[in-house]
């Protein structure tokens, strides 16, 4: 079965061909990111209008360099929530108006669950090379009749962070080794953590979603974004604080873990600690402007906030994890979802401290603190999938197919910008 998948929830405009769920034919991301650089964050109005101007070649791309037709595709999955409602809707609406055209059945796609699922596509079964899978197109590269004039360089930022080409070499390894169908088992514990979502999901089978752990406020991505932004880091946060980082000393400032109680997060208290541990370093007050405190700052103080910044998020993402563990003993693996998956120094630390399976059987010189999770595989998305993409809600979408889904109507399909996986 040949799915197209269709992702637009935020400021990619992405489409590929996936088969029978795990095999990529092909994936065509392209990134808003040199657009956004400049603002330093998404304006929903203008991704909106972007992808109204990518999504139609960026879907021809993904059926060229599949190998496709329309008459080999057999279903349309597109994702229809949560999301920013211009960017969504401008999928929602292509995809509707293709399977009316090409009279295919329509899937609507819930763009977590696409996440989790970019753990179920294997790399190793690509049965034709990908349009660069792990780097996300230049608008400037697809063959756009309205494109307003962009920078010349295709500075989209790789999904992927420096400090996760080691991790990459591990998965990478990791999937040469493995069996074909290997892949993650239920009962399992999903960590989801995006720029819009930090969850820790439950899953007894395919589509089935408990939400046992969620953010009381921020989420983890945005977290990242915005000490990015106090320590004058270009945006995308992620990526940025991950590569500050690399040069950093993690313990330099003692950033307090909040007290949140059971499964749930915090992620505006770590935010505030950088905030006033700068203002502190620097010898500022508290009312002095947060967009000036970077001028005040070293590169060195940079990376140390960066890598102290960086091992907080991760210790607090861990510690949950491993008490939902706690809670659910049964639990036989573990995926770690979305676009904060890429990140290395994350990646390190779960192989670290869950070290079975293949994913970390490649790690060198690795300390085992103890083999209390020893028997717990975990898995990540290739890094070049942790990020938004189509052969994600591809995957998805068979699942759902697999597990009884029915299509929708094309003429009648909604947006849900903020609707919640459970549902
Ligand atoms: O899943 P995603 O691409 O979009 C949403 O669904 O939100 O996630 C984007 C988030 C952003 O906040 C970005 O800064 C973060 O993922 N991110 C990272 C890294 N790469 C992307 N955060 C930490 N380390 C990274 N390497
Ligand atoms: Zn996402």
């Amino acid at each position: 079965m040949k799915i197209l998948g269709i992702e637009t929830s935020c400021d990619e405009t992405a489409a590929s061909v996936v088969e029978d769920g795990v095999r990529i034919l092909s994936n065509v991301v392209v990134s808003q990111i040199d657009i956004f650089a400049e603002y330093g964050g998404v304006i929903p109005e203008v991704a909106a209008r972007s992808h109204l101007e990518a999504i139609l070649p960026v879907i021809r791309k993904a059926l060229s360099d599949a190998g496709c037709s329309w008459d080999d595709i057999d279903a349309i999955a597109v994702t229809h929530a949560p999301g920013l409602l211009g960017s969504l809707l401008v999928g929602t609406l292509t995809a509707r108006t293709l399977a009316i055209l090409h009279n295919k059945p329509l899937y609507a796609v819930h763009h977590l669950k696409s996440h989790v699922y970019a753990n179920w596509i294997d790399l190793n079964r690509q049965s034709r090379p990908t349009s660069s899978p792990s780097k996300p197109e230049s608008i400037d590269a697809l063959p756009l009749k309205a494109t307003k004039s962009r920078p010349e360089s295709d500075n989209c930022a790789e999904p992927a962070d420096d400090t996760s080409v080691n991790s990459l070499r591990h998965f990478v390894g990791c999937q040469e080794d493995r069996p074909n169908d290997y892949h993650p088992t239920f009962p399992l514990l999903a960590l989801v953590i995006s720029g819009g979502h930090t969850q820790i999901l439950y899953m007894q089978g395919h589509n089935q979603f408990e939400i046992i752990g969620t953010t009381n406020d921020d989420a983890v991505g945005e977290c990242f974004d915005k000490v990015a932004k106090i320590l004058g880091l270009p945006y995308p946060g992620g990526p940025s604080v991950a590569k500050a980082a690399t040069d950093g000393d993690s313990k330099k400032y003692k950033l307090p873990h909040p007290k949140v109680a059971g499964l749930n997060f915090s992620f505006s208290g770590p935010k505030t600690a950088v905030l006033r541990a700068v203002q502190k370093e620097v010898c500022v007050p508290s009312s002095y402007p947060s967009h000036k405190l970077k001028e005040l700052l070293t590169p060195q103080q940079v990376a140390n906030f960066a890598a102290s910044f960086q091992k907080t998020a991760v210790d607090i993402l861990i510690e949950k994890l491993k008490m939902a563990l706690e809670l659910h003993p049964e639990t036989k693996s573990i995926v770690v979802a979305g676009g904060v998956s890429a990140n290395g120094e994350l990646r390190n630390e779960m192989f670290r401290i869950f070290p079975s399976g293949r994913n970390a059987t490649k790690l060198e010189n690795l300390e085992v603190s103890n083999g209390a999770y020893s028997d717990i595989p975990v898995y990540f998305p290739s890094p070049s999938l942790s990020g938004d993409n189509g052969a994600m809600v591809a995957a998805a979408c068979y699942y759902e197919i697999q597990s009884g889904a029915e299509p929708v109507d094309p003429y009648a399909l909604n947006i849900y910008p903020r609707i919640s996986i459970e549902n």
